[in-house]
C-alpha cells in the first residue's frame, strides 16, 4: 500500500466515524428504516424498496411497487454514500436527508400515512421504541423532526467507498485491471466525464441535471414496437402492450422541469453518481434500461436524438467491442468492498 493510499484509508475511517453521529441515533434510525409499522397499513418499510442486499435499491423490478400494488414512476436510487448528495431525488427537489425522510412516510403511493403526526403518534405508542428513543433523545417526546433526524443519521452511515477506481485515482499502482484502465481512458475520451465528473471521493457526478433522452426513448417504446434487452444478452421486439405488461407502464415525467418550470430543465434528471453502479440495475430514473450493455447502447446512439430538448453534450458514439468491454470493466471497478460484501450477504449495515 502506498503512503497516499494508507492516508486515504485512514481518512475514510475518520470520515465514516464522523458521519456516523451518535450510535444511539444510528440504532434508532436503523430500527425505523426496517420497520413496516411506519406505513399506514403495516406492509411497507423503507428497506422494502431500498434493500441492503440490492445496494439499498430495488433490482428485481423496473420500478418498485408502492403500497397499493401500483408500480411507482421512478426507480429507488441506491443509498450508498447518500449522505454526500447536496440534492435528493431524481429531480433534486429535496435539500437534505432530514427533509427527504418525511416524504415517503406521507406519499400516497409509498407509505401513505395521512400525516407525519399520525406516524409520530404510532411510534410513540410502541413499547419497543421506548428504550431506543430515550437512548437517542433523552426525554424529548417523539416528533417529526427527531424521527427524520434518526433516519437521516442512519443513512449517513451507509458509506461504501474505496473502489479500485477510487484507489487508482488516489495514486495506488495496480489498483485497476489493465482492461478497466483502458475503460477509464475511453470514459474520458468519449466525454462521459463531462457529466460524471470524478469530484470528491470519486463520486462521478456533477450534481447537475441533464436530459439524456431517456424519457423520449421510453415514450417511443410505449408508442411503437421496439427492441428491448429482456435479460442480459436476450433481445426481442416488443409491442407497447407487451412492454407495459412486463414492466411498469409508461408514465410521463418531466424531471427537473417539474421543480423549476424552466424550459432548460425539460426531461432533465440528476446525473447519478456511478459508485457501486454495477450492483443496482435496472438503470436510469425509470429503470427502462435493464443492463449496463443497454446503457452503453443508449449512449452509442447519442441518447435519443429525436428529443428536441436533448443535452447538447451528447453525440452518437462509435463503440468497438473492445470499448464496450473496457467501459464495462471500468463501471464494475467502481464497486466498493463494503457494498459488495453486503450484497453477498457477508455483512449487515
Ligand atoms: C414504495 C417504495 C419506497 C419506499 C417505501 C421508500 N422509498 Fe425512498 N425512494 C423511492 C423512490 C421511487 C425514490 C425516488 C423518487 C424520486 O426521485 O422522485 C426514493 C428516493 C429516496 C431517497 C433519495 C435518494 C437520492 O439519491 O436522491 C432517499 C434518501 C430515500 N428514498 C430514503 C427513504 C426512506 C428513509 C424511506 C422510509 C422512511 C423510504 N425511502 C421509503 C422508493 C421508496
Ligand atoms: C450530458 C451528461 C451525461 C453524459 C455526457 C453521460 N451521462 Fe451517464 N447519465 C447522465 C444522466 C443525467 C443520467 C440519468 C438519466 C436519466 O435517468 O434520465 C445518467 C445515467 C447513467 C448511468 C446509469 C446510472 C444509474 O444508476 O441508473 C450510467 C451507467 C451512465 N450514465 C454511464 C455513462 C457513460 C459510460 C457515459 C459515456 C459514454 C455517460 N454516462 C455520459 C448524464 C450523462
Amino acid at each position: 500500500m502506498t503512503v497516499r493510499a494508507l492516508a486515504m484509508a485512514l481518512g475514510l475511517l475518520a470520515a465514516s466515524t464522523a458521519a456516523a453521529g451518535a450510535p444511539a441515533d444510528v440504532d434508532l434510525g436503523r430500527k425505523l428504516f426496517f420497520d413496516r409499522r411506519l406505513s399506514v397499513n403495516g406492509t411497507l418499510s423503507c428497506a422494502m424498496c431500498h434493500l441492503p442486499q440490492q445496494a439499498f435499491s430495488s433490482i428485481e423490478l423496473r420500478t418498485p411497487v408502492g403500497i397499493h400494488g401500483v408500480s411507482l414512476r421512478r426507480t429507488a436510487p441506491g443509498l450508498w454514500n447518500v449522505g454526500e448528495l447536496p440534492k435528493l431525488f431524481w429531480d433534486g427537489r429535496s435539500p437534505s436527508l432530514e427533509a427527504q425522510a418525511l416524504e415517503p412516510l406521507v406519499h400516497p403511493e409509498e407509505m401513505a400515512n395521512p400525516s407525519i403526526q399520525a406516524v409520530v403518534a404510532r411510534v410513540a405508542g410502541l413499547a419497543d421504541y421506548r428504550a431506543p428513543w430515550r437512548a437517542a433523545y433523552g426525554n424529548r417526546p417523539p416528533d417529526g423532526a427527531a424521527l427524520a433526524r434518526a433516519l437521516a443519521t442512519y443513512q449517513r452511515t451507509l458509506v461504501a467507498r474505496g473502489s479500485p477506481l477510487e484507489r487508482h485515482l488516489a495514486g495506488e499502482r495496480g489498483a485497476l485491471s489493465p482492461l478497466a484502465e483502458r475503460g477509464w481512458q475511453r470514459f474520458n475520451a468519449l466525454g462521459c466525464v463531462r457529466c460524471h465528473t470524478p469530484g470528491p471521493n470519486a463520486a462521478f457526478t456533477d450534481h447537475g441535471f441533464h436530459n439524456t433522452g431517456v424519457q423520449a426513448r421510453s415514450r417511443a417504446r410505449a408508442e411503437a414496437p421496439t427492441e428491448v434487452e429482456l435479460i442480459p444478452g436476450v433481445r426481442a421486439m416488443v409491442s407497447p402492450t407487451e412492454y407495459a405488461r412486463f414492466g411498469a407502464p409508461f408514465r410521463p415525467d418531466e424531471g427537473r422541469y417539474e421543480v423549476t418550470g424552466a424550459e432548460a430543465d425539460r426531461r432533465a434528471f440528476r446525473t447519478p453518481g456511478l459508485r457501486n453502479v454495477a450492483l443496482s440495475p435496472p438503470y436510469m430514473h425509470d429503470g427502462s434500461l435493464a443492463t449496463l450493455d443497454a446503457v452503453l447502447d443508449h449512449y452509442a446512439q447519442g441518447g435519443w436524438p429525436a428529443d428536441a430538448a436533448l443535452s447538447p453534450l451528447l453525440r452518437p458514439l462509435t463503440l468497438s467491442a473492445d470499448d464496450r468491454a473496457a467501459l464495462k470493466a471500468l463501471l464494475e471497478a467502481l464497486t466498493s468492498p463494503r457494498a459488495a460484501a453486503v450484497q453477498a450477504g457477508a455483512a449487515t449495515p
